[in-house]
This record gives C-alpha cells, structure tokens and sequence, in this order.
C-alpha cells in the first residue's frame, strides 16, 4: 500500500445550473464520505463562489481554468488571484478539452501552472494522449513531453496532482482497462523518478481520467499500484460520484 491519500476529483464542465449543481450538493454533503479520500469538485466559473458557499469544507472546490497573470486587460478570463479571493483551493490546467478544443499549447499550460502555484494555489494538471497517437504507438512520448513542460514550471510538488486522461476515453465510452492505466501511470512515475526524484515519484498523486471510471471497475482501477484516484466527468454530476469516491477506498 503506498502513503498517497486517494484523490477523486470531479469534473463538471460547462454543465449544470444553481438548481442542479444546488440537489448535487445535497447529496454530496450529506452523504457519508470516505475521509482518507481527498475529494474535489470542478465547478463553472461563475458558480465557484456559490459552490464554495454551498459546499461542505470537506469537499474541496476547483476551477476549470485560469489566466496565467494576476490581473489585467485579458477580456473573459479569471485569474488566481481571484479564485482564491472565492476561497477555492484548487485549478485543473491542461484539461485535453482545453488542449484540443481552445488549443492550448503546452507553453501556455507550463505558465499557467507556474502562476497558479506561485498564488498558492494546488493545480491538477491533465496529460493524456489521442487516438491517433496511441496507435501510432507515440503515448509515452506524448505524456512524457506534456509532463516535461508541467515539470519545468513546478518549485513545489505538494500542491500538484497529476491526471492521466486518455483523450479517446473521455466522453466516448470507450475504456481504458486497469492494464492500459496501470502501465501508462507505472511510466509517469518512473518518469518523475528519472527526471526529479525518488521523493517526488513517491508521493505525487496520479490520477485516472476517463469514462472508465464509471464503468464498475474503479475499484479495480484504484487498486493498481500506481492509479492514486480519479478525475470524473460526466458521472460526478450524478449521485452514484458518492460511489466512485468511496469504492476507491
Ligand atoms: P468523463 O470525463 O469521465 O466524462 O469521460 C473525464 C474528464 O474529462 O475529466
């Protein structure tokens, strides 16, 4: 058993209004929760402040996104600085949406996450491959290269976590089996181990992404040695996220 404390985190996306992400709360504050697991929901920008307020403390909050400056004539973005002054604690940077769909280069990502962890806050930040490279046979290549410029911009790793989200598994159905994560997450570790330190490899969380992690087989996921949690998407807006964070116990 490693010392890693699970984290489960959820992904909401650009989904969900007061009313709904209001019932969700419900049912995340008063159900009974694993306390050796670290949850954390991914809220819409405009609703963090009213999940913070909303939220049980137990259950930590993040943003989606953010700017990779403090303040400043940048129309539509949020800074950290701002999140925050909302009282959350948490980014997910480098999210394959924002990769794939806003083309965020890895460049802008290694920034981001430098600002963010400069302003305090903890980043969960996403790598993961496409179709197209996993069976061009480049995966390695490509988290490698995606950790690489994470890795330049990170003074202190206790406030990162590190999500692997195969592109093909997020919102498609398609699963990665606790084989595929297993061996993908086994390489990210002895990456950091390689490239940092032992200390690092050992105690950073490496989270598993994908719709896999709705398909009965978390369990099975979380007990790979090097598989520390979840980031959820589509299922942490139902009430079976309760599950998910505790079968990963
Ligand atoms: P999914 O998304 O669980 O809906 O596949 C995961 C993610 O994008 O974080």
């Amino acid at each position: 058993m490693s010392s890693r404390k699970l984290f489960v985190g959820g992904n909401w996306k650009m989904n969900g209004d007061k009313e709904s992400l209001g019932e969700l709360i419900m049912t995340l504050n008063t159900a009974s929760l694993n306390d050796e697991t670290e949850v954390v929901c991914g809220a819409p920008s405009i609703y963090l402040d009213y999940v913070r307020s909303k939220l049980d403390q137990r259950i930590g909050v993040a943003a989606q996104n953010c700017y990779k400056v403090p303040k400043g004539a940048f129309t539509g973005e949020i800074s950290p600085a701002m999140i925050k002054d909302c009282g959350i604690e948490w980014v997910i940077l480098g999210h394959s949406e924002r990769r794939h769909v806003f083309g965020e280069s890895d460049e802008l990502i290694g920034q981001k996450v430098a600002h963010c962890l400069e302003s305090d806050l903890g980043v969960i930040a996403c790598v993961g491959e496409t179709l197209e490279e996993r069976e061009a046979g480049t995966t390695e290549d490509v988290v490698f290269e995606q950790t690489k410029v994470i890795a330049d911009n990170v003074k202190d790793w206790t406030r990162v976590v590190l999500a692997y989200e195969p592109v093909w598994a997020i919102g498609t159905g398609k699963t990665a089996t606790p084989d595929q994560a297993q061996e993908v997450h086994e390489k990210l570790r002895g990456w950091l181990r390689a490239n940092l330190s032992d200390a690092v490899a050992d105690s950073v969380r490496i989270i598993y992404g994908g719709e896999s992690a709705v398909f009965g087989n978390c369990k099975e996921l979380a007990a790979q040695p090097d598989v520390d949690g979840f980031l959820v998407g589509g299922a942490s807006l139902k009430p079976e996220f309760v599950d998910i964070i505790n079968a990963s116990s």
